[in-house]
């Protein structure tokens, strides 16, 4: 069992398979950035799942595959299927923009994905266009069709900001909630590549918001899980996820892999260390003790909140969000 020095167990690897993504975000990769990795950089799935054996032999039991766009890498649904092979039982899921969802659910569904977050910030086409730059909720919103049909769990992600989509809370809701998906609301995080001027809507303005509209009550964190749940009287859930509350790394059990092979203990924090050397020369042994060094190295929280908040430096699309 992998567990850090504040007593938690590690068990969630997520893996950025590119950083290469066909959205661009404001609050992520609003400008192209002009350097990135080179193809002959990431390593393939071949390296990778040699040490995702490694990370399952020691205790990991959920993955998740994000990017940047984990559909843009080639052969994604051979990637799964090597983990689900090695490991029925292990969670598998995905992140995406749902824009490439469409001709792939059943395949990634035949391969062992199980479950797939894909952010929805808005219904409205003119929104969709501006927030990512690109005319696509039309594929995004066949996409997530289509995974649902296949059987794939869905969840919905969504980003509210001020001036841009925050009169779309309860729209958004009633479209995840009347298709069985959960939603969840994510605090916007400030990162050094975003687009200036983004104003997020906290999560108290989301639930003072929501408030008008439903009942409902506080059940607090799930398990190993950054979002907090609301009931509402029907008995549908969603979740609010506060990067820059008290609580959010609490119950932190996650690492992530790059696809340059880097091992990064926290979304926030700089430190990691690159297991792509010893996975390119087949010493397994030596990546497995990196592994152990980065659960050790997690630190207690991330530094967005308080009196002396940093803005974080690392791009979400390299580590996934
Ligand atoms: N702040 C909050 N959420 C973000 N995401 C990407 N960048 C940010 C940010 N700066 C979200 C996406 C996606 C999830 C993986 O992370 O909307 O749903
Ligand atoms: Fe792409 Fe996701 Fe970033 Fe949008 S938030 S640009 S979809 S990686």
């Amino acid at each position: 069992m992998l567990i850090d020095s504040y007593e938690r167990v590690v068990d969630y690897l997520r893996i950025s398979v590119t950083e290469r993504c066909n959205f661009r975000c404001q609050y992520c990769m609003p400008e192209k950035p002009f350097s990135w990795v080179p193809k002959e950089n990431l390593l393939s799935f071949e390296e990778l799942f040699e040490f995702v054996k490694v990370c399952i032999d020691e205790g990991i039991v959920k993955i998740r595959i994000t990017g940047g766009e984990p559909l843009l890498r080639e052969d994604i649904d051979k990637f799964i299927k090597m983990i689900y092979d090695y490991e029925p039982s292990i969670d598998l899921a995905m992140t995406s923009n749902a824009y490439l969802l469409k001709g792939v659910a059943q395949k990634l569904k035949d391969a062992g994905l199980k479950r797939i977050n894909v952010s929805i910030d808005t219904l409205k086409p003119e929104v969709a266009q501006q927030i990512a730059q690109k005319d696509v909720l039309n594929n995004v919103l066949e996409g997530v069709d289509e995974a649902l049909a296949v059987g794939l769990k869905v969840k919905v992600n969504m980003v509210p900001m001020k001036n841009m989509n925050a009169d779309e809370i309860v729209d958004v809701l009633e479209y995840a909630k009347a298709r069985g998906m959960t939603i969840r609301f994510i605090e916007y995080m400030e990162n050094a590549y975003a687009k200036a001027g983004i104003a997020r809507l906290t999560a108290k303005e989301v639930l003072e918001e929501l408030a008008k509209h439903y009942n409902f009550v506080d059940e607090g964190f799930d398990k190993s899980s950054p979002s907090r749940y609301y009931r509402m009287d029907d008995g549908y859930r969603f979740g609010i996820i506060e990067p820059y509350g008290d609580d959010f790394c609490k119950e932190c059990n996650r690492i992530r892999l790059t696809a340059e092979g880097n091992l990064i203990p926290c979304l926030y924090f700089d430190e990691a260390m690159s297991i792509a050397e010893s996975v390119k020369r087949g010493d397994i042994k030596t990546a497995a003790l990196v592994l152990k060094e980065v659960v050790k190295n997690k630190p207690e929280k991330n530094r967005w909140g308080g009196d002396d908040a940093e803005v974080s430096s690392r791009a979400f699309y390299e580590t996934g969000g």
